[in-house]
């Protein structure tokens, strides 16, 4: 199985003895890679949408991988046990949703591992997934396509960041890499321009944006 470079990035996180369920696998992809890859994997692929389900069994057929892959249709973490997984892959989905499917402390109890790829608001993401109980452990950028995708996993802990440290992500900043240099001087342009165009009154907006080019501006340079 061939996979995108956003896909493939995510499977860098994981070591092969995982009890994984992908939420939201649709085409079953990454884990036909997963078990093509690892002996001693067990993977429970989950989606919402029927539609996706079918999809993914055909391809998981192709794969000769019926009897490994455990598909299941369903929403989010509903349709598994607690004793099932130790880590769970989230990708390709925005914020909100995200955070409502692990909003599920009862079936999280095991949960040692979260691997998330979210297509919005990923400095609210690194906040909201602190507050339930982990760390960030690793990070990644990625580009696929011209589109550059943040991963983040997420291990059980605690621990306190500073407002950078949440902002760019904190083994981001420690592992700087010619991706970050190009996401972040697109950001500094985009957030530059606003500022610019932002009318007068929309004094805390400005405020915020001006933080922002400030912290960006300062990380960039270095
Ligand atoms: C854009 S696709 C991403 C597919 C794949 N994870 C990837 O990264 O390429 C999002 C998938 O999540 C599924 N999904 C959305 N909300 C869900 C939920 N609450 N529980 C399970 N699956 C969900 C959708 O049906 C869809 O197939």
């Amino acid at each position: 199985m061939r996979l995108s470079n956003r896909l493939k990035a995510i499977t860098d996180f994981i070591d092969g003895n995982e009890k994984i369920i992908d939420i939201g696998c649709d085409h079953a992809f990454l884990d036909i890679y997963l078990c093509e890859n690892y002996n001693n994997i067990k993977v429970i692929a989950s989606d919402i949408h029927e539609g996706a389900i079918n999809n993914a069994y055909k391809n998981i057929e192709k794969h000769n991988l019926t009897k490994k892959i455990d598909l299941r249709l369903g929403d989010g973490l509903s349709i598994v046990n607690s004793d099932e997984i130790d880590t769970i892959i989230i990708s390709g989905m925005g914020y909100y949703n995200i955070i409502s499917i692990l909003n599920n402390k009862e079936k999280m109890i095991n949960v040692n591992k979260i691997i998330i790829q979210s297509n919005t608001d990923i400095v609210k993401l690194r906040k909201s997934v602190l507050k339930l109980g982990y760390k960030i452990s690793k990070e990644k950028l990625v580009k696929d396509k011209d589109i550059i995708y943040t991963i983040i996993e997420f291990i059980k802990g605690e621990e306190k960041y500073s407002y950078e440290e949440i902002y760019f992500g904190p083994d981001i900043l420690k592992h700087k890499d010619e991706l970050f240099y190009e996401y972040y001087n697109k950001k500094l342009l985009k957030y530059e321009n606003l500022l610019l165009q932002l009318p007068y009154t929309h004094i805390l907006t400005k405020l915020h944006h001006m933080r922002l080019i400030k912290i960006i501006k300062k990380e960039v340079k270095n």
